[in-house]
């Protein structure tokens, strides 16, 4: 009989792509997707564990899904970054329930596992991290929309200190180049025209003698792809070369991220980020000089161990120097294992964590204001990626080369189509657009 599995994904869009591979190879062993949590037999959790709170999530999740289902006997498996990280005392937890554990490199083995707990009762697991998977043979099976991603490399090398990503992922490997183009071309086929190129430090890739830049030279060339972006560079060896590709080829969005993590050089050293607060004000400058008018967000932690409050300041400082367009702002989580756990006390209070993290959030809301209100009057091309909002089903939304979301009336549109629009409003988070 057919079994039903329903995936719901924690995280980044490296794990909405893993899950992507996930439901593709379920679905090759018959099984059916579903979206109806408690239709399923069996429900997966795709997880991340770079946080404290995300691992709560998703504990409270599984205590949810188990109360809701007595006394049905659903299966429930956790994959990604939490299985690599708590290995098998995820499933010695009695009070959680978990019958299969399958890490980042493993779900290959997802068909085998699950059976193995169907035919035999006992709980199974497969958590190795590969030097080699880069799943270049899988094809994902995707929801319909504007934008694809690809997974262009796996895993991490850097070892920032604070990150449990090289742990939970394994080492870097990159995808052969080929593999990525054919896959772009099945999308553009597909009616994708968005592809967002993704990897935990892109500026690594390396196959032979292609690197990033040569891909994304291949990838821009590939007929018919209207927009490309990529996620996420390092600050540390971002190429020149690059920046000269973007600024060419009108496909490739002037936009990006680019993770400070810290404003300090003392703390950036503590952190392993291996630059300091000028290299990455230079580099910022350097972007700029190339492509006038790049938009940039950031990902910034405060309250790493031994920040003082006056070295927080250069975050401030860097902050309302570079003006981001907008930032992810994170409070120091202590993860086990890291290099940071090991040998640094977690000793900034959680008052001191939320008041820096309060004062760089009003700081970037004000930026981010300013920045999206001199969009107002302007003429923009958005591709639109929702038929509706949050708030209203008259409206519609869609997004700037950018990134920026627009809200526009309804109308006719359909996901997909390319509107021209005049930005007639702007909050820190979106524009309203009128169509012209
Ligand atoms: N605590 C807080 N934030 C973290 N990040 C990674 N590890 C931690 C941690 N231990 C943030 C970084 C990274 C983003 C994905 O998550 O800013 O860029
Ligand atoms: Fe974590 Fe640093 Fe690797 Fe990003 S580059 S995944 S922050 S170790």
């Amino acid at each position: 009989m057919t079994k039903t599995v329903f995936i719901e994904t924690y995280g980044c869009q490296m794990n909405e792509y893993d899950s992507e591979l996930v439901r593709s190879i379920l679905k090759k062993e018959n099984y059916e997707i579903v979206t109806d949590e408690l239709g399923a037999d069996i429900v997966m959790l795709n997880t991340c564990t770079v946080r404290d709170n995300a691992d709560r999530k998703v504990v409270n999740r599984v205590h949810e899904i188990k109360n809701r289902r007595k006394p049905d006997p659903v299966l429930v498996g956790i994959l990604g970054c939490m299985a690599t990280n708590f290995k098998t005392k995820l499933l010695e937890d009695p009070n959680l329930g978990i019958d299969f554990i399958a890490g980042p490199d493993s779900y290959k083995q997802l068909p085998k596992l699950i059976s193995e707990v169907t035919q035999s009762g006992d709980k199974s697991f497969d958590i190795t991290l590969s030097e080699f998977e880069t799943y270049s043979d899988i094809s994902p099976s995707r929801d319909e929309g504007v934008n694809a991603w690809i997974a262009i490399m796996r895993g991490c090398n850097n070892f920032c200190t604070f990150c449990v990503v090289p742990y939970t992922r394994g080492r870097e490997r990159s995808r052969d180049p080929e593999s990525v183009v054919d896959e772009v071309k099945r999308l553009v086929s597909a009616g994708f025209h968005q592809v967002t190129l993704l990897g935990q430090n892109v500026n690594s890739y390396r196959h032979d003698a292609t690197d990033f830049a040569d891909l994304m030279a291949m990838v821009s060339d590939v007929p018919g792809v209207e927009r490309i972006r990529f996620t996420s560079p390092h600050p540390k060896d971002f190429p020149s070369k690059l920046l000269r590709l973007m600024a060419d080829r009108p496909n490739i969005c002037k936009q990006i991220h680019l993770p400070l993590q810290a404003g300090n050089t003392r703390v950036l050293d503590k952190m392993n980020r291996t630059y300091t607060k000028d290299e990455f004000l230079a580099l910022v400058d350097e972007i700029r000089a190339t492509i006038p008018g790049i938009s940039f967000s950031t990902d910034i932690i405060v309250g790493f161990p031994t920040e003082t409050a006056e070295e927080f300041e250069d975050t401030v400082d860097v902050v309302r120097r570079v003006r981001f367009d907008s930032a992810y702002i994170f409070k120091y989580s202590e993860r086990p294992n890291t290099l940071a756990a090991r040998r640094l006390k977690d000793d900034v209070s959680e008052e001191e964590k939320t008041r820096r993290i309060v004062v760089l959030n009003e700081l970037q809301r004000a930026i981010s204001l300013e920045k999206n209100r001199d969009y107002i009057g302007r003429v923009e091309r958005i591709l639109i990626e929702k038929d509706s909002t949050k708030k209203s089903d008259m409206d519609c939304q869609g997004r700037t080369d950018s990134n920026r979301i627009v809200i526009i009336p309804k109308s006719d549109y359909r996901i997909g189509d390319w509107v021209t629009v005049t930005i007639t409003d702007a909050t820190p988070n979106v524009l309203k657009g009128m169509p012209i």
